[in-house]
């Protein structure tokens, strides 16, 4: 190995034996047999081990130096591995933390030392200004904080109001047994609604109850669209709406949570507004207090099955564990049945006896979730505190239908929100339905079972199978986009 002798570089010079003096000792001290100007002198690699070493050894009897010794010992070899660190070095040039910033770290250092290191700093830093070594975690982690604010804004672009929009909302079933305004469920069955800046106001409305909905202010999509844009403090403006309704009209599938949501949505993405989440939930707050319950309005925003509740302050809602293999089957009863007809049969009080049988049923049904005990759904999922009500006063084959789709094999059976829909959960599906023997499953069996009761009870409709939807309503598109490129953090992260 060749040698360049204690003159070779800034290694050997008077400077380096300035500032190296009292850190030196203190590394003989520990044991060290060290000739430092003879062993610095061998090479660049070798230079900085012993830098490292020294000014770490410096760090431990100097714990108050810490930043001095992150800073200072890469950038001062930066002068003597220039040529071969310059090349595997691709990252732009951020420039070192200046002196002063650097000074007012090390307290306590020995003036003259601080002063020596300072001016070595310099005098690296302007030979190579773009090298880094590899502990140079403070600039590298100032670099990527810098990159990450770049895509964060690119992606959150809070204040700017945007021209067009797409939301997509899933039906929604309310009322899960015996969660009587409380617990609800988010189902594979989407709504989609485009909302779009006009000269002339417009609801185009496609698909399920085309012709029932209101083409006027009263649509419930324009109803979220104007708390949207009342929240956001800002005037509502003149907007197109085209609705695509997959979610039928009033049959107990969550429609106007799913309008009431889907206009939200779309109006603060319109005003270029974002609202709190963790621990005030406005979203919910909103949507909630426009539908008066939060059964149908917290899956259609969160997914998955939520129970949900108001605290005597603010509504919340929390999700509940979805069992695997959950398939729906839903009874679809051609005839709307009113939200405010169906409440309308319901007494104002309820027994003890009612209420206790519907509290432990409640926890029956969501400790079964929970667990993913499906055998004991069947007692989750019963109800002394609407159904009763409504299957005598208004839905004559609710009865009928739950008991065909617990012979046929259903885990549990209930009328899905204020009815008309009778939902039946069944289990043991495994990935698409294409792709598996009907055999293993009993979701066909169960719908043949349901219709066959309904024909024979003279009601008609449709049933239709789906799975639970784990997630709620989502943007699909906006003009200008969020982002029209993949957004990728770059270093070494
Ligand atoms: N829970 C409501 C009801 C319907 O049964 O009247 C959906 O919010």
């Amino acid at each position: 190995m060749r040698r360049r002798g204690r003159g070779g570089g800034w290694a050997g010079s008077e400077r380096w034996r300035r500032a190296s003096g009292r850190g030196c000792r203190r590394s003989m001290t520990l044991g060290g047999d060290l000739h430092l100007p003879r062993v610095y002198s061998s090479n660049s690699f070798h230079l900085w081990l012993c830098l490292n070493f020294f000014f770490f050894s410096f760090l431990y009897f100097n714990p108050s130096h810490t930043l001095v010794v992150i800073y200072t010992a890469p950038a001062s070899v930066q002068s003597h591995l220039a040529p071969e660190a310059e090349q595997q070095t691709h990252t732009p040039h951020i420039p070192p933390p200046h002196p002063t910033h650097l000074s007012s770290h090390a307290q306590g250092a020995d003036e003259s030392v601080k002063k020596a290191i300072l001016e070595a700093l310099d005098e690296a830093r302007q030979s190579h200004p773009n090298i880094k070594l590899p502990h140079q975690h403070e600039r590298k982690m100032q670099e990527r904080m810098g990159r990450i604010t770049t895509a964060e804004e690119e992606l959150h672009s809070e204040g700017q109001e945007r021209r067009k929009v797409t939301v997509r909302v899933p039906a929604t079933s309310a009322n899960l047994g015996p969660g009587f305004d409380t617990i609800g469920m988010a189902l594979d069955m989407w709504s989609e609604i485009t909302v779009e800046r006009a000269d002339k106001f417009e609801i185009i409305a496609e698909g399920e109850g085309a012709d029932d909905v209101p083409r006027d202010e009263t649509n419930l999509v324009v109803t979220g669209m104007k708390a949207a844009f009342a929240a956001a403090k800002k005037p509502m403006p003149t907007l197109k709406y085209h609705c695509i309704n997959r979610i039928p009209y009033a049959r107990g599938l969550g429609s106007s949570s799913a309008a009431i949501v889907a206009g939200l949505i779309a109006g603060l993405v319109l005003a270029g507004h974002q609202l709190p989440c963790w621990g005030s939930e406005e979203l919910l707050q909103l949507a909630a207090s426009i539908e008066g319950h939060p059964d149908n309005v917290a899956p259609a925003i969160y997914g998955g099955i939520q129970l949900g509740l108001h605290t005597g302050e603010r509504w919340t809602s929390e999700r509940v564990n979805t069992p695997p293999g959950i398939q729906l089957v839903l009874f679809i009863p051609d005839f709307i049945g009113k939200t405010s007809d169906a409440r309308g049969v319901l007494s104002e009080t309820v027994s003890r006896k009612d209420a206790v049988y519907n509290i432990g049923r409640v926890a029956w049904l969501v400790n079964a979730l929970s667990t993913s005990n499906m055998d004991n759904l069947h007692i989750g999922v019963e109800d002394a505190l609407h159904q009763p009500q409504r299957g005598k006063a208004v839905y004559k084959h609710l009865y009928p239908l739950i008991e065909a789709a617990n012979a046929a094999g259903a885990n549990g059976c209930f009328l899905s929100g204020a009815g008309p829909t009778v939902m039946a959960i069944t289990s043991g599906a495994s990935g698409d339905i294409f792709a598996q023997r009907l055999s293993e499953r009993v979701d066909w069996t169960v719908a043949e079972a349901m219709v066959r009761t309904a024909e024979a009870v003279g009601v008609k409709g449709q049933v239709y199978i789906t799975s639970p939807a784990e997630h709620g309503a989502q943007v699909v598109s906006a003009e200008p986009a969020f982002s029209s490129k993949v957004v990728r953090f770059k270093g070494d992260v």
